[in-house]
């Protein structure tokens, strides 16, 4: 049986119903390291600020998700839920958040076909407000669904390839609905890119391969938010990091931040672990895959499936063969082997568990406070907006507050002395 000949069940497909335990003790566990999320929780209960509004989320589909999926229904808002990547639900949380209402449409390991069938699915509820990681809602409405244009208010953005794809939107003239770019929040980026992603991508490695990590040559390509958290915790193990960029202002910080810094073409032939994080496409390609070393692990945290393109190995490959979970044994023609993890898809999300609550917590609190920001708002232009200011300080105060840290405020004296001209060389 297909998953298209399968009865729906309710209003939701998931892998396994009687995993619904498990991963409510999955949400409850993430919700106690997300106290500025729970904050916001305990809010919406009294003030039900999206009672009656439908929301369509395409996010990976985790516990810290599962906490945010709750707060936007203790919010009064009604949920349909697809996973934003084939690899990455945690079908016990999928299986929690069907038993709570949210009509969810998501399981681990699904074909791009399958994948885009959830999609449609959670948009049969007819949003009025779309939450995205990777902009798959959005294109998907824009390109097959308009008939749903007119009913959308508003919609956010979790991550950055998900903001340049919007806007480029934007820049044609395509984008026919506000949308928040969370994703470029200071609350968002500068910790869940950097020290989230450093921190899960690692594991994810790890997890996958379970090799030293002291003494190898790590190789990064690209020194953005997530190359710069990737290469730090990288560093912190003993590993010795090689920086791949195509920014000469990235790739200067990155040598003045103690780390080798050279063209893909070198940085392949020395290389023991590649993770590539640009949001670009074909940064490891066939020519650099050919001059590696015997061993070589490839492995992904950008948003798709492209950086380490998996079709150019199925190319150069004599064999293929799946020797752990997630870890994928490539032999070329010379007898040389690659190793490609989680099919080289966010290695994070697909062979760990994507970010720590805690981080988490700061990137869904800026997008539950964009949602019941765009449910207040009615007259938003179809643009890319950016997280308002008082949002992204709320987050930080709250965040601060929950973690016991206080901090100085200026004087009336310090204030004046920031806001004048007059004074200068005492
Ligand atoms: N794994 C996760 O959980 C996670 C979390 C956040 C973001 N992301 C994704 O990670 C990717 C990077 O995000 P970011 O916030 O770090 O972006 P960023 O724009 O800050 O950094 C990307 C860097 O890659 C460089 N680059 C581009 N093409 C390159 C190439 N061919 N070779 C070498 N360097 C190149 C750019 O110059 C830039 O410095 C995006 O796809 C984003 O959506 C993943």
């Amino acid at each position: 049986m297909t998953y298209e000949q399968e009865p729906l069940m309710e209003g939701f497909k998931v892998k396994n119903q009687n995993m619904a335990p498990q991963g409510r003790l999955q949400i409850e566990w993430a919700s106690n390291h997300m106290p500025v999320l729970a904050q916001i929780k305990t809010k919406f209960i009294e003030e039900k600020p999206l009672k009656g509004l439908t929301l369509a989320a395409c996010l990976h589909v985790t516990k810290e998700t599962g906490f945010l999926v709750e707060t936007l229904l203790a919010g009064g808002a009604n949920v349909a839920l697809c996973g934003s990547n084939p690899l990455s639900t945690q079908d016990d949380v999928a299986a929690a958040l069907a038993q709570v209402g949210a009509k969810v449409f998501a399981w681990r390991v699904q074909t791009t076909e399958e994948y885009y069938w959830c999609v449609e699915r959670a948009l049969d509820y007819n949003p009025t407000i779309t939450l995205d990681d990777g902009a798959d809602l959005v294109s998907t409405i824009h390109d097959k669904r308009q008939e749903l244009l007119q009913g959308v208010k508003g919609g956010t953005e979790e991550t950055t390839t998900g903001v340049l794809r919007l806007r480029a939107m934007e820049q044609d003239g395509a984008l026919r609905y506000p949308i928040i770019a969370v994703n470029d929040a200071y609350t968002k980026y500068l910790f869940d890119n950097r020290y989230g992603t450093g921190q899960s991508t690692l594991d994810g490695v790890l997890r996958a391969t379970n090799v030293l990590f002291a003494g190898k040559n790590f190789v990064v390509c690209g020194y953005g938010w997530c190359g710069r958290g990737i290469s730090m915790r990288a560093q912190g193990m003993g590993a010795n990091v090689i920086v791949t960029e195509v920014n000469p202002m990235r790739a200067l910080e990155a040598a003045m931040n103690g780390y080798r810094v050279m063209p893909m073409s070198e940085a392949a032939t020395v290389g023991d672990i590649f993770v590539t994080a640009t949001g670009g496409t074909s940064v490891i390609r066939k020519e650099h895959m050919t001059r590696m070393k015997d061993g070589a692990i490839l492995a992904n945290s950008g948003h798709f499936n492209v950086e380490v393109n998996p079709k150019y190995l199925e190319e150069l490959a004599t064999s293929k063969r799946n020797v752990r979970p997630n870890l994928d044994e490539y032999t070329l023609k010379d007898g040389k082997r690659l190793y490609l993890l989680a099919e080289g898809r966010l290695v994070n999300l697909a062979a760990a568990e994507g970010h720590p609550s805690e981080v988490m917590d700061m990137s869904f609190a800026n997008q539950a406070l964009c949602v019941e920001h765009l449910a207040k708002e009615d007259r938003m232009a179809p643009k890319v907006y950016t997280v308002p200011k008082e949002i992204d300080e709320k987050v930080a105060t709250l965040k601060l507050d929950a973690m016991g840290i206080s901090i100085d405020h200026l004087t009336e004296e310090q204030q004046r002395y920031l806001t004048t001209w007059k004074m200068g060389t005492a």
